[in-house]
């Protein structure tokens, strides 16, 4: 197959997206919409202002733009018509499964509650469930440039709505603020019953990956690709086989790697270890999950049975049942 084959046909497969910030989807389009909606200023004129802001140097400055991008969403309906566009691109994508992160102190901090935004999710998730058979669950992220003390205070607030929840996550500015920071808030969420996943190894060292796995148990690494840099780490997680949920167009965006044919994802798989592909924050980034996968085609030198790995790994490295991954797996051609 040519490179056109490949995409057309990746685009074509089933597929999973497991590491998606729903703030991180937010289209400019959405953003203007709803800051004229809620009289919100922010430092753009017009939708063309904001996409040419989209210019990173690292992951710092692309936050500072995702919070700035966030303060629009304010009632129930925002959050609604935020998930219901994500849901959307999945069915466009193929996407038949997706873990979606949200960051509930990025609204609780500006005085939004919990049930506002579970209200709004919820209503996008139970409608595409209903009509076209969306699966989808959520990732309670906490923002570790905030205390520990806060993610606990988060996770408190969440009671009501922690049958809705399936994992909690760490995310936000990396550098200085390491897993063993939040030991605490993870093992009350590990007796809670609540999966675990960490942003480790994006900007940070491997020592952070090591910190994730070690303290906070969890159970993938949401990036992981400076795990290179440790043969040891190489060594651990092609036994252990705990996913990296890589995000392609991120990492450039965010110059973790200066250009896409210098990406580590077809070395990580060649080593062995169960590496996923995924959009991470679409908007901000140009594109969603098929856009990753074409990215990685234009690229690299990577053919259809890595292309099928890939795809493999997303439904072995998600929270899905047993039965529902084989009969995923089943479908892939
Ligand atoms: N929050 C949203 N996207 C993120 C990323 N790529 N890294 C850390 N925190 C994030
Ligand atoms: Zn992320």
């Amino acid at each position: 197959m040519n490179k056109q084959e490949l995409k057309k046909w990746v685009s074509s497969q089933p597929k999973v997206e497991l590491h998606l910030h729903i703030e991180g989807s937010l289209e400019p389009e959405l953003m203007i919409e709803l800051a004229e909606k809620h009289n919100v200023k922010l430092p753009y004129k017009s939708i063309e202002e904001v996409r040419a802001a989209y210019n990173f140097q690292d992951l710092q400055s692309f936050l500072d733009l995702y919070y700035l991008g966030a303060s629009v969403l304010i009632d129930e309906d925002d959050f609604y018509q935020l998930m219901w566009c994500y849901l959307c691109q999945c069915k466009a994508d193929n996407v038949v499964h997706a873990e979606i992160m949200f960051d509930p102190q990025t609204h609780t901090e500006r005085g939004i509650d919990f049930s506002i935004f579970m209200a709004g999710f919820k209503r996008a998730m139970d409608q595409a469930k209903q009509e076209w058979g969306q699966s989808c669950l959520l990732i309670m992220s906490f923002l570790r440039h905030l205390s520990e003390k806060s993610a606990i205070d988060t996770l408190e607030a969440a009671t009501p709505h922690l049958g809705d929840i399936v994992a909690v996550g760490l995310d936000s500015a990396e550098m200085g603020n390491p897993p063993e920071k939040f030991s605490k808030v993870f093992e009350i969420a590990k007796n809670l019953g609540l999966k675990r996943v960490a942003h480790a190894g994006e900007e940070g060292p491997p020592s952070y990956v090591w910190g994730a796995l070690n303290t906070l148990n969890v159970h993938r690494i949401d990036h992981g690709v400076r795990s290179i840099e440790d043969p040891n780490l190489i060594k651990f997680l092609v036994s252990s086989q705990h996913p990296l949920t890589v995000c392609p167009l991120s990492n450039t965006k965010l110059k973790v790697f200066e250009h896409m044919h210098q990406h580590n994802i077809l070395e990580l798989l060649k080593l062995g270890l169960l590496v996923t592909v995924n959009a991470d924050d679409p908007s901000y980034f140009g594109g969603y999950l098929n856009d990753n996968y074409h990215a990685l085609i234009d690229n690299l030198p990577i053919d259809q049975v890595q292309l099928k790995q890939l795809l493999k790994n997303g439904f072995y490295a998600s929270f899905l049942p047993e039965k529902k991954v084989d009969f995923w797996l089943q479908k892939l051609q």
